[in-house]
């Protein structure tokens, strides 16, 4: 049996920081309302030199450099990103292109926050399959680019960033499991509703924006976080203490908190970036995870439980032993 096996993991901020009490000067919230119902205390915000496919590259060189390779090792490129540079080519051309990286297959893979544990859950099968040896796998987004500044709803909540991982075949585990799911009724509730290719764009000059009703998606990321946990471990035949981390989306520290006391789990076993990094969709998972893995918290053999819940809905885990 082929598995694939994380070897390398890498990050990339913006260089801009933009705090609770930056945004109050901005729309009417405050620092104490931030941080008491989300958690968030910062995020990162793109400069006009920085992009999504910039901080690609950056996280992507040192997930490369930390599994000990070159680029020319790598034979498959997935980004996950909901805020590409252009419509085409994909942003991931635009990456192999930096890393000076030919022939492989690049493209992005779009279930907004769920983005990376999608594009994670691709590899895996093309490693599983043959098809590929060594994958770098990318979160990257600027979602600051199609956020209301007006809209306090939504300003507050999210930051820019990015995050990577090579993995590679290997006769011992690895990826455990990858649970992906999607159900789009639920498109109403967190959109952006303009496209390029939206039929009335053309009248319009309207800059689209993301519409999120915060409550009702809330209540769904939590009851649907809980069942995935649930079929993740079930499918492995594993229960709640084998979990060594948890590494979930970072939306919310109460959804996070809420995931946690599913697993019985104490929150020092679990990764929280939030307050720092806010919540940077695709790409909140692989940067958790790589703030673990450089501060030495995750170690060798331990089993990691990654999930995230975004729009579409989209939602799903991966199991790993690391
Ligand atoms: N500052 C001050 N007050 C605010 C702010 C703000 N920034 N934003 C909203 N409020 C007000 C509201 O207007 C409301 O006032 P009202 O009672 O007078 O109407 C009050 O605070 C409560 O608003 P709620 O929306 O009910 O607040 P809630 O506790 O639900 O928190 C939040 C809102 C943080 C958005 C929460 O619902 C949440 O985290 N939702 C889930 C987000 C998520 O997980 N999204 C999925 C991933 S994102 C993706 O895929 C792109």
């Amino acid at each position: 049996m082929i598995y694939s096996k994380i070897t390398g993991t890498g990050s990339c901020l913006p260089q801009n920081v933009m705090t609770n009490v930056d945004l109050e000067k901005i729309v009417d919230t405050t620092d104490e309302w931030i941080q008491e119902r989300t958690g968030i205390k910062q995020r990162y915000i793109a400069t006009d030199e920085e992009s999504t496919g910039s901080l690609g590259v950056g996280a992507a060189k040192k997930a490369i450099e930390a599994a000990g390779l070159s680029a020319d090792d790598i034979d498959l490129i997935i980004l996950a990103t909901t805020t590409p540079d252009k419509i085409f080519p994909s942003t991931a051309c635009l990456i192999q292109k930096e890393l000076g990286i030919k022939n492989c297959p690049a493209f992005d893979v779009q279930a907004v926050c769920t983005g990376f544990v999608y594009a994670l859950s691709i590899a895996d099968k093309f490693i599983k399959t043959g098809s590929a040896k060594t994958a770098l796998v990318i979160g990257a987004e600027t979602l600051s680019r199609i956020i209301d500044w007006k809209d306090r709803n939504t300003c507050v909540l999210f930051g820019d960033g990015a995050g990577a991982v090579v993995i590679q075949a290997s006769e011992s585990p690895g990826i455990l499991s990858t649970h992906i799911h999607s159900d789009g009724s639920y498109e109403h509730l967190l959109r952006v509703p303009q496209g390029v290719a939206t039929p009335e764009l053309h009248k319009s000059h309207k800059k689209p924006f993301i519409e999120m009703k915060g409550n009702e998606v809330f209540k769904m990321a939590v009851k649907t976080l809980g069942r995935i946990v649930d079929e993740t471990l079930a499918a492995n035949n594993m229960q709640k203490e084998d979990i060594d981390w948890l590494i979930p989306h970072q939306a919310n520290i109460r959804i996070i908190a809420a995931t946690a006391k599913k697993l019985k789990m104490s929150m020092d076993r679990v990764v929280v970036t939030v307050d720092q990094h806010g919540n940077t969709s695709a790409a909140s998972v692989p940067l958790a995870f790589d703030l673990a893995v450089r501060e030495q918290r995750i170690k060798p053999g331990e089993t990691l439980l990654m999930e995230a819940f975004g729009g579409g809905f989209t939602w799903g885990s991966v199991l790993l032993k690391y």
